[in-house]
């Protein structure tokens, strides 16, 4: 049985102890988070051990891996800490701060030999992993170019606060919900981004974060990318467009898949909707087990990383900029 500890027991640690529930061979075993109520009562829920202080934790219950769920300025000292405890990680979206953050993590477990693996969950929802499928299967031609369009209202006052500033977030709406974005294309296509034009805003009511972003992006096979993302008001949105030369392929990330080749979009079943966070766990799992990497490594979430980073260094340059590998 692999024993797992959690670090942070905020809003996505619930998704992955309810994937416990689900998953064979490894068990949760302890949760951590400075805001002591919250961790007592996930942990009380969860049937965990509760600590404030996540090393004391995981010197104590010494747990095969651990589950990092902080924000994402601790995100690289926490994975380093656990690295050189000896703990297999898997590290939350998006990875880190920057680059060489990345860096720094990725050097932290090879030197430690744990295996690192990071929550990009956009890899397990049934809309996203039904859609490379068709893509795979090829019917629909040559792929042309992507259009990607998410509109969430980012200010809202359910959002932690640290969300919101840029010391603690890396970034506003492009980094938390635009790396979704980038990672969704990157790993459909199998694809990275090598140049990037972007364009943010900053009208947020609360924070010094971007509230929108507006990209053209370059890929390694030769497909354009447009990704426009609202934090601002407006109808909710999260959707991506992909243009063949036989069709379209329409995903609703949040459930439907459509598809034209040539009338109406119609829409194609999704047979397969087991749950994305066990998935998740599974490869997690595999990992520690077998050592069979999944899509989503450090090389890999690091790419998502530089990709951002880009958007923000065409933003100050206005100029269009390389994505550093
Ligand atoms: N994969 C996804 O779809 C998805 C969705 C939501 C969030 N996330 C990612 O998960 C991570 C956490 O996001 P969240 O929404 O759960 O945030 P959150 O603010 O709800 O949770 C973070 C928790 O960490 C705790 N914390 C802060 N400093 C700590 C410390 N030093 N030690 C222990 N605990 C500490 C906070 O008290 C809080 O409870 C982020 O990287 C975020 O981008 C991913």
């Amino acid at each position: 049985m692999i024993k797992v500890a959690i670090i942070g027991a905020g809003g996505i640690a619930v998704g992955h102890l309810e994937a416990f529930k689900l998953v064979q061979g490894m068990q949760a075993v302890a949760i951590a988070d400075i805001n002591e109520e919250r961790a007592a009562q996930m942990a009380n829920e969860y049937g965990l051990t509760a600590y404030t202080d996540y090393r004391k934790m995981v010197v104590e219950q010494k747990p095969d891996a651990v589950i990092i769920t902080l924000p994402h300025f601790l995100h690289k000292p926490a994975a380093i800490e656990c690295a050189e405890l000896g703990c297999h990680i898997y590290l939350e979206k998006p990875m880190a701060m920057d680059e060489a953050e990345c860096d720094e993590i990725i050097a932290a477990a090879e030197r430690h030999g744990v295996k690192l693996m990071v929550g990009h969950t956009q890899h397990y929802l049934p809309a996203n992993r039904c859609a490379k499928e068709i893509i795979r299967e090829g019917s629909l031609g040559k792929l042309v170019m992507i259009n990607d369009e998410r509109h969430s209202f980012y200010f809202t006052d359910a959002r932690p606060q640290w969300f919101l500033e840029k010391d603690k977030s890396g970034g506003g709406i492009m980094m938390n919900l635009g790396s979704h974005s980038l990672d969704r294309i990157q790993w459909l296509t199998d694809c990275r981004f090598t140049r990037i034009k972007g364009s943010i805003s900053f009208h947020g009511n609360r924070g010094d974060v971007e509230g929108s972003g507006i990209v053209y992006g370059e890929t390694s096979i030769g497909v354009p990318v447009t990704l426009c993302l609202s934090g601002y008001k407006g109808s909710t949105k999260n959707e991506l467009e992909l243009m063949f030369t036989e069709g379209m392929l329409r995903v609703d990330v949040g459930g439907k898949v459509e598809i034209s080749r040539g009338g109406a979009f119609e829409e194609v079943p999704i047979e397969d909707q087991t749950e994305p966070f066990l998935l998740q766990l599974n490869d997690f799992r595999k990992l520690i087990e077998t050592g069979a990497e999944p899509y989503c490594n450090g090389e890999y979430a690091k790419s998502v990383i530089a990709a951002v980073q880009a958007i923000y260094r065409s933003h100050e340059l206005g100029v269009e900029v390389d994505v550093k590998a």
